[in-house]
């Protein structure tokens, strides 16, 4: 494959705004180093946190002049020293596993929303046959998550009822399909009456309108008021990301022995919370971080198989990127929004 010297990329100086984002069309192609390869970016998902890697997160050095996105599906196009070339060779599709711990793709490290990206070969995932780049774009961070969540570390299972907050999103619209195969009960919620739509025609078994409807209300309607004495009423799981006013108001619609899961906190991390319910009606809260390369490989996978379908709320060119961003802030996206280069 012939490899451009300059490649076009989006590229912010200095954090703020989405007017911080530039698209320009001159940038140095970077090398595939020792162990590396390079990869031709075919399709790169947003998530949730690049509007907030672009305004600067307290705390987290983020190196300047940045690339954003951290989900990344393209081809090989150049094999770097060292790079085993019976497992790797030009022209293979491939996703990346943007975690690097300490750091990350999209967030510690440049992204991928350019036209190269040199990654370490042990980072490559194989797209199998008949999944698209955009499908396995959509995957990593957000699918990731949502399974190592509702999987590994909240072991939903067959008969359970599970609450989704903030359905409507990347993590949640995976949450969704991941509870339904396990054979759970699902109640999630959206904002909008098109929104709980788009969530039952997901496979959801209830849906709640958080723009006209009060969550715990509903769910108590749904499933009872929990109770200490006789361990009946609530649901089984709540999946809360959102945190903030959420938070505390989940903790009344939880059941006896109920789990709280939990993987960020997009509306506030530090909210007001109320202990009572914890000890009184013995609620676990679980947190979950990340995912593994075991997690993403076993979603192209199930995509191939036609068990999961990434849900795609639009695909727009490299150049229209501040359009798909502005959506994500207005919570207008309903799953994943793909940029395509
Ligand atoms: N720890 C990890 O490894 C990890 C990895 C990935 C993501 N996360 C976290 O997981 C969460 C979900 O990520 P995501 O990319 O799926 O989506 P997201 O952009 O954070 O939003 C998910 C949904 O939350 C609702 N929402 C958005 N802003 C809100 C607000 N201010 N108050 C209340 N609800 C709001 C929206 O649904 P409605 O408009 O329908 O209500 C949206 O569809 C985020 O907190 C993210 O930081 C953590």
């Amino acid at each position: 494959m012939a490899v451009e010297q300059r490649m076009k990329a989006v590229i912010f100086d200095e954090h703020g705004p989405l007017e911080n984002l530039r698209y320009v069309e001159d940038l140095a192609v970077p090398e595939a180093g020792p162990g590396e390869c390079l990869v031709r970016v075919h399709a790169v998902g947003l998530n949730g946190f690049d509007p907030m890697i672009l305004n600067g997160i307290p705390g987290l050095k983020i190196p300047l002049p940045m690339i954003p996105g951290g989900d990344i599906a393209g081809e090989i196009a150049a094999l770097g020293p060292g790079v085993d070339a019976s497992a790797w060779s030009v022209g293979r599709h491939v996703s990346i596993m943007p975690l690097m711990p300490p750091k990350m793709i999209g967030e510690t490290l440049r992204g991928g929303a350019c036209e190269y990206i040199s990654v370490p070969a042990a980072n490559l995932i194989p797209i199998p046959d008949g999944v698209s780049y955009e499908d396995a774009a959509a995957l990593p961070v957000a699918y990731g998550t949502a399974r190592r969540m509702m999987v590994t570390r909240g072991k939903v299972s067959k008969g359970e009822s599970v609450l989704i907050l903030g359905a409507t999103g990347g993590v949640g619209t995976c949450c969704i399909q991941l509870a339904k195969l396990a054979g759970a009960e699902v109640v999630a919620c959206g904002s909008s009456k098109e929104k709980c739509d788009r969530l039952k025609r997901l496979g959801a078994d209830h849906v709640i309108d958080t723009s006209q409807q009060d969550f715990v209300d509903e769910t108590i309607r749904l499933y009872g008021k929990p109770r200490v004495w006789g361990k009946s009423g609530g649901v089984d799981v709540i999946v809360n990301y959102i945190g903030g006013e959420t938070w505390a108001k989940s903790l009344r619609a939880l059941k006896h022995d109920g789990r709280m899961l939990t993987c960020g906190a997009t509306a506030g991390f530090s909210p007001p919370t109320d202990i009572r319910y914890i000890w009184s009606f013995e609620q676990n809260v679980i947190g979950s971080n990340g995912w593994t390369s075991e997690d993403q490989a076993a979603l192209l996978e199930m995509v191939a198989a036609r068990k999961i379908a990434p849900v795609i709320h639009s695909v727009r060119p490299l150049a229209r990127i501040k359009e798909s961003l502005q959506e994500l802030v207005d919570r207008k996206v309903f799953g994943k929004a793909i940029v395509t280069v």
